[in-house]
């Protein structure tokens, strides 16, 4: 693994051995035991976006691993004033071991990614959420046992979520139910994607359909970053397509929740059924540290 870029490109093997680092991460963590092992590292975290989790648990990642975060905002780089991709990613390669970016376009990832010369991780783009999954799938595991057959549902927009949940659920041996409207459906590329599956996956319009029998029920923002200027429209839109009790019920009686967060409460999810399964939602947000540790190890030691 030379970086990490989006799902596609890891194979179920990669995908299993970060989460089993993210774990011995976790518990050496969590017993005092120290892991200095990017000890002299530094990574570079790009924001073209808001963020409190990524931000967060990168910095304090890297602090943890001995090594240092320099949080580098969109608009105060040259970048922001037009400097190119390319030019930004052969500098950066001159000082960091890493580089962590949140951004727009996919593509802009992954020109960082083949012009510079150091590891890049996607901290989130308008096509995927890699940390984040991987983030999940841990939580899932932790929680459940193992991934394998587990039903993942999925309820909302078919955004950046969607499609990495559709990717890394399929490759970790799960089965995913997604149920978008007609109108905003997961990407091509995730589609094209999950037509190899087609026993594990499937996709509707009908959140009560898809949620029959699910082991994890998942739901994201109905207005992703960038996409505030058709809140209106979108509000409209996805109107039912919530978790709410009667989701819940046609879920199985153990069924989690997961979130990646920020939530808006009384839209995307009832806050009855988020406070009910806040213990497994913050468990979920404060494992993107472990897993992004297990990361920036893979990647850069
Ligand atoms: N889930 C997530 O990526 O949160 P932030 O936007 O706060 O980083
Ligand atoms: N789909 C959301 C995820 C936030 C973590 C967004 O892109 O804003």
């Amino acid at each position: 693994m030379k970086h990490l870029l989006k799902l596609l490109d890891l194979t179920p093997e990669e995908i299993t051995g970060l989460l089993n680092l993210a774990d011995q991460l976790k518990y050496e963590r969590k017993h005092g035991i120290p892991h200095p092992r990017l000890a002299g590292k530094t990574l570079g975290m790009i924001f073209q976006k808001a963020s409190t989790r990524t931000r967060v648990s990168f910095e304090v990642g890297m602090f943890q691993l001995g090594g240092m975060a320099l949080f580098l905002s969109g608009s105060d780089l040259q970048i922001g004033r037009g400097e190119s991709v390319s030019d930004t990613a052969r500098v950066l390669s001159r000082y960091l071991d890493g580089i962590m970016i949140r951004t727009f376009s996919q593509d802009e990832v992954e020109a960082l990614a083949s012009y510079g010369s150091i590891p890049v991780i996607n901290g989130l783009t308008d096509f995927a959420h890699p940390c984040q999954v991987l983030a999940d799938l841990m939580t899932i595991r932790e929680s459940k046992g193992s991934l394998e057959g587990l039903k993942l549902c999925y309820i909302g927009d078919g955004n950046n979520m969607a499609n990495s949940l559709i990717v890394g659920c399929l490759k970790a041996g799960m089965k995913i139910s997604a149920a978008c409207p007609k109108a905003y459906p997961p990407d091509a590329a995730a589609l094209e994607f999950a037509k190899t599956y087609r026993d594990r996956f499937s996709l509707t319009d009908s959140p009560a359909l898809a949620a029959v029998g699910a082991d994890v029920l998942y739901t994201d923002v109905w207005a992703s970053m960038g996409m505030e200027a058709e809140r209106t429209e979108r509000a409209r839109a996805f109107l039912g397509y919530q978790v709410n009790e009667a989701i819940m019920r046609a879920a199985k009686p153990d069924a989690m929740v997961q979130h990646c967060l920020p939530a808006h409460k009384g839209e995307e999810i009832t806050s009855d059924v988020f406070e009910a399964h806040a213990g497994e939602i913050f468990d979920e947000a404060e494992n993107r540290m472990h897993i992004q540790k297990a990361i920036l190890v893979t990647l850069m030691e």
